[in-house]
């Protein structure tokens, strides 16, 4: 039997059971003890919590995200780091009254379509075996099976479909080369009706229910995928009183996806969503008589041309950290400010070696 520790969460108070083998945040999480984070795999330092007492194992936690003094200090990253005893961590629980908190579950997923819909872009829809309830903006976690390239991972795709669609879920997933879960699988071997485990929602880059403010949506890639979830939250039911303009940033039309049904959504919806797809490496005859409210350039130039000031929206950030920091340095210099700006960086495996790009600007 697998041994467990109980494991107190100050300033809240609140104690959850933690397996050995289970991280800290896992185990909170499916308690319904919300703790932040980002990217749950130890690379972005969103967890950090001190250890008043007890020990820890840390995991896979990135040296740059935890340096060796911080260890040295007590500091640990409860999204990879398990118990050796029990424990007494604080953390920083910032809650956000207006944002309902979803306990983590464990799911079984059927695949049910699988298409390329972008070049090395694939859109991944599956039915789960139960309804889930999720905020707009959330993800969950795959896990890649055993294979050639090793023992079972787990990755994270952001959902794209609205939190209305309780079983039926949409991804849009970006091919890695070298890739474990997309070039070795979702590229790879998985097909339509395979079943795969998930779990989830995780991640706080969530649509604020209760801020009316023109809502400025920058996505690179696939980074446009949780935005989607929003947009189309939003639209749906009234989930959003403000105004939305998303700008979805690609090199190459190629590489744009769900062009037509972005513009769709902006033809019926004139007085609320504005939809401007950017390509940084290609010009309006690339594009041809689809240009119509296309941008050339950097999303981030697009962005300062069409806004004197952004001074009374909000940002939502999502995709490769370095658009994403490019992105804030942007909205910044257009005078919003670090708490009007929500960042999800797609931080991979590769990050972790890396460091990523952190920005001491704003909190995760
Ligand atoms: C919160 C969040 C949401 C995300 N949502 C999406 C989404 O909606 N769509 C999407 O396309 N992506 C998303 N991502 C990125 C996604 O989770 C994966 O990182 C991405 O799909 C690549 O996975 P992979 O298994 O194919 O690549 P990996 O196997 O993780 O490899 C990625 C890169 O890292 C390198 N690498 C791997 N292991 C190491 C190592 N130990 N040391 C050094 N380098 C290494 C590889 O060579 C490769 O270049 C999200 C990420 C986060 C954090
Ligand atoms: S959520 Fe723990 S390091 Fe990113």
């Amino acid at each position: 039997m697998t041994t467990t520790h109980t494991i107190t969460v100050e300033p809240l108070g609140r104690e959850v059971t933690c397996r050995e083998d289970q991280s800290i945040l896992d185990a909170c999480l499916r308690s319904g003890v919300w703790l932040p984070h980002s990217c749950t795999h130890g690379t972005c330092g969103t967890c950090k919590a001190e250890v008043l007492d007890g020990e820890v194992d840390h995991g896979a936690a990135s040296s740059f995200a935890l340096m060796d003094y911080e260890r040295d200090e007590g500091r640990l990253l409860p999204c990879v780091a398990t118990p050796r005893s029990d424990v007494v961590v604080e953390a920083e629980v910032d809650v956000d009254e207006s944002v309902v908190v979803h306990p983590v579950e464990d799911f079984t997923a059927s695949v049910v379509e699988l298409d390329d819909i972008a070049l090395d872009t694939r859109r991944l829809v599956v039915e789960l075996d139960r309804d889930i309830t999720f905020n707009p903006g959330q993800y969950l976690k795959f896990q890649v099976p055993a294979g050639d390239g090793g023992p079972a991972v787990d990755r994270t795709w952001s959902i794209a479909s609205p939190p209305s669609s309780t079983r039926r879920l949409e991804f849009h997933v970006r091919r890695v080369p070298g890739g474990r879960g997309t070039d070795g699988w979702v590229f790879g071997g998985l097909a339509v009706g395979d079943r795969v485990a998930v779990s989830g929602p995780y991640g706080r880059f969530v649509l604020r229910p209760e801020d009316e403010r023109h809502a400025i949506l920058v996505g690179g890639g696939t980074g446009v995928a949780p935005l989607a979830s929003m947009v189309r939250h939003a639209l749906e039911d009234d989930g959003y009183a403000g105004r939305l303009t998303l700008y979805a940033g690609a090199r190459t039309r190629a590489q744009l996806y769900d062009v037509e049904a972005f513009r769709a959504l902006e033809a019926a919806h004139p007085d609320r969503f504005t939809y401007r797809p950017c390509l940084s490496e290609e010009g309006p005859e690339d594009v041809g008589a689809d240009a119509a409210g296309f941008g050339f350039g950097l999303v981030t130039d697009v962005i300062a041309a069409d806004h004197a000031t952004l001074s009374g929206c909000a940002g939502y950030l999502c995709g490769p950290p370095p658009m994403v920091e490019a992105a804030l340095k942007t909205l910044m210099s257009k005078r919003l400010f670090p708490r009007d700006i929500h960042r999800e960086d797609f931080f991979t495996e590769g990050d972790k070696a890396t460091g990523g790009v952190r920005s001491p600007l704003i909190k995760r």
